[in-house]
């Protein structure tokens, strides 16, 4: 079981057996994280960068060195794509936390520090750094115990935090596409506002037994469905928590065109973690269901 926490700090000074170093292709230091990096553990980790990489990283790969004098054990020096130079493939920023993972995997760390990787000098939008960071982390298999993420500012740590709490719905709509997957095709969502427009409300139930139902707002945090729901679970685990909370749900593969309405809502809300509403009393549903409240995006309304 891998956690998955933000911390606000300086990643210098995070005692996990491994931190991730925010590099560049050169592997050769350089400002930012790397900088404090360099400073901070002392010229061993450039020699060994020289020794290990003579040729470099390349982008979306990652690689390691000693601790030098850091707490850390180990650094996995990992380069993401540098948005403003125009990488703007995202597969290349989840590589890099794939590839730290693994990394830090074949060293045997139980605990990994991550910053965020190219939400620096390298301009990625931070919304879509900190998703991928944590979309990324959640779907790569390890046997690494903690990750955390860290936060530069209070600022950031806000934005992680939050963005970890949007996470935890999202999984509840992945679990709920993956029962889809599975031939409920019974299974509807409706997804809201609370009137106070601080929380994400969302109900699912089968049309079949009306007075089914399980509802959840995001003010529960983590508990969905009488069991646990958070940004690293797995979306066939939630898929199971639901099914045991609806057990009258029968996987009839019946509403082919409803499973993929619903497979394309998720799809539209899982890169910045817009999280789709049907209704709420400042707008209504004539142009569709919008993602991302307030966003003004729309999504077609549900099949009838
Ligand atoms: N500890 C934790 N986080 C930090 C620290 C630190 N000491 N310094 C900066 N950060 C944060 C930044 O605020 C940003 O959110 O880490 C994130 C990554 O910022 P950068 O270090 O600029 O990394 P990146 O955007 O990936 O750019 C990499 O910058 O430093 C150079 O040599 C590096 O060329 C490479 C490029």
């Amino acid at each position: 079981m891998t956690t998955l926490v933000a911390v606000q700090g300086d990643i210098t000074a995070q005692t996990s057996d491994a931190i991730v170093n925010a590099a560049n292709n050169a592997m050769r230091g350089g400002g930012g994280v790397d900088g404090a990096i360099h400073r901070a553990g002392g010229p061993e980790i450039l020699r060994e960068c020289i020794a290990r990489f003579p040729n470099g990283l390349a982008t979306g790969d990652a690689g390691w060195t000693t601790g030098g004098r850091l707490p850390a054990r180990w650094i996995v020096h990992t380069v993401g794509p540098n948005h403003g130079a125009g990488q703007r493939d995202r597969a290349l920023l989840e590589s890099c936390y794939r590839r730290s993972l693994e990394v830090a995997d074949e060293l045997g760390a139980r605990s990994v520090a991550f910053p965020l990787i190219s939400a620096g000098v390298y301009a990625w939008p931070r919304r879509e750094a900190i998703s991928a960071a944590i979309d990324t982390i959640a779907s790569t298999p390890t046997s690494i115990e903690e990750v955390l993420l860290v936060a530069y500012d209070a600022k950031a740590h806000q934005e992680i935090s939050s963005a970890l709490a949007m996470a935890t719905s999202v999984r509840i709509l992945q679990g709920a596409r993956e029962l889809h997957r599975r031939g409920y095709h019974g299974l509807r969502v409706r997804p809201a506002v609370a009137p106070s427009g601080m929380y994400w409300r969302v109900v699912l139930y089968d049309p079949a037994e009306p007075d089914s139902g399980i509802h959840y707002t995001s003010g529960a945090g983590t508990e969905f469905a009488g069991g646990h729901v958070d940004a690293m679970s797995a979306p066939g685990d939630v898929a199971d928590l639901i099914l045991r909370a609806l057990p009258g749900l029968q996987a009839t593969n019946d509403a082919p065109a409803y499973a993929a309405w619903f497979a394309g809502l998720v799809a539209a809300a899982e890169p910045q973690h817009a999280l789709p509403v049907a209704s709420a009393d400042y707008f209504d549903d004539t142009d569709g269901w919008e993602i991302g409240w307030c966003s003004g995006l729309r999504y077609p309304k549900p099949p009838e």
